[in-house]
């Protein structure tokens, strides 16, 4: 689909910082395009945005964002295809998860056209920095945070709408190594596990460093009553391969309803495989590994794609996973998705969102 440029307000950058960038070296999150694109919601509606230099904004200390921890995200991506045209992945989808974040959050939420309006305009605008090698993309880094100077608990009644763009490679370097974690909590069910919220990742660094000193890369989340049943490793969902099947923890109000996840879902069936979403053990899990039924896990995620997982660390025990080979579930299902985005295979399910470019 394509639709005409909007024409937002745009004051261009006076110099370019393109050329600073190593595009053969695009560690994720470390660059930022030029431009950026903010909006504000001010006397109970969205007002136009604005294009400008990516820079610093003032704020005041006393922002309720700061202090209440009303801020929500989302992350997607826009890569050239092979007809040199633009493609955002999904940005409906993102939309509607966007929204519903915001609603959990008590913040306003966005109508869909003025989102992808606003995505079509800057990355329209910053194209350059949209990479081309393999496994890279530009990352869109949407964020509407509360800016209202105030310190009693209230919702804010000024927010702030702005995205980001950010030339970006893979997001794990190589298979990762995961932890079940048995003693802290991500979300419970009920809380803003669901929402795409700050605080979701904040709350989540101290026991992920932990994890980290004793070698793992990231944690894998359990349940916050029993600790029994896998959510999420939370930059990623998780799936395994066992006996033949594709299996994965059904949706809670306590796991992210992933882009990746809802995409890899829709195209394994036409790749052969079965899915169940259901509950999903740990006890499960560690049998599998002990009877030799569990070839493959894997994470997914916006930035993650779907990233391999070499290890998962249960009861304190490493269980190995091979390395997965060019005909394993996890391959060809990437190589599927990466060949619908990049335009050598049909997008059939309406998934892309092409600006032209000619
Ligand atoms: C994403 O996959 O887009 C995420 O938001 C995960 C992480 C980079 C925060």
């Amino acid at each position: 689909m394509t639709t005409s440029t909007t024409s937002f307000a745009f004051e261009r950058i006076a110099k370019s910082r393109i050329n600073e960038i190593d595009f053969n070296n695009l560690e994720f999150g470390k660059y930022i395009s030029d431009h950026m694109l903010m909006a504000d919601f001010l006397d109970g509606k969205w007002q136009e945005p604005t294009i400008l230099p990516f820079g610093d904004i003032p704020m005041s200390p006393a922002m309720l964002s700061l202090h209440y921890g009303q801020s929500v995200f989302e992350g997607m991506k826009a890569f050239k295809n092979k007809d040199g045209d633009i493609c955002i992945f999904r940005p409906q989808k993102h939309s509607e998860r966007l929204n519903k974040s915001l609603a959990r959050m008590c913040m306003p939420e966005i109508p869909e056209e003025l989102f992808i309006q606003s995505l079509h305009a800057l990355v329209e605008i910053d194209q350059a920095w949209i990479p081309t090698s393999e496994g890279a993309s530009l990352y869109l880094r949407p964020v509407v945070f509360a800016y209202e100077p105030r310190l009693g608990v209230k919702i804010a009644d000024h927010m702030k709408f702005f995205i980001l763009t950010s030339p970006a490679g893979a997001y794990f370097s190589k298979p990762t190594r995961l932890k079940v974690e048995e003693t802290f909590v991500r979300a419970a069910e009920g809380g803003t596990g669901f929402a795409k919220c700050a605080g979701n990742y904040g709350g989540a660094f101290y026991p992920t460093t932990l994890a980290r000193q004793q070698g793992f890369d990231q944690v894998l989340w359990t349940d916050a009553k029993e600790h029994k049943y896998i959510d999420e490793a939370g930059v990623m969902n998780v799936m395994f391969v066992i006996d033949g099947k594709l299996i994965t923890p059904k949706l809670t109000t306590a796991l992210l309803d992933g882009v990746t996840r809802d995409s890899i879902l829709t195209l394994a069936p036409g790749l052969g495989m079965t899915v169940e979403q259901r509950k999903v053990s740990v006890a499960e899990i560690e049998e599998a590994f002990k009877k030799g039924s569990i070839t493959e896990a894997f994470g997914t995620g916006t930035a993650a794609v779907v990233s391999p997982i070499a290890t998962i660390n249960i009861h304190g025990t490493d269980y190995n996973l091979p390395a997965a080979d060019p005909g394993s579930f996890q391959h060809r299902v990437k190589e599927k998705l990466n060949n619908m985005r990049l335009g050598f295979e049909p997008d059939v399910h309406g998934w892309n969102y092409i600006i032209s470019t000619q």
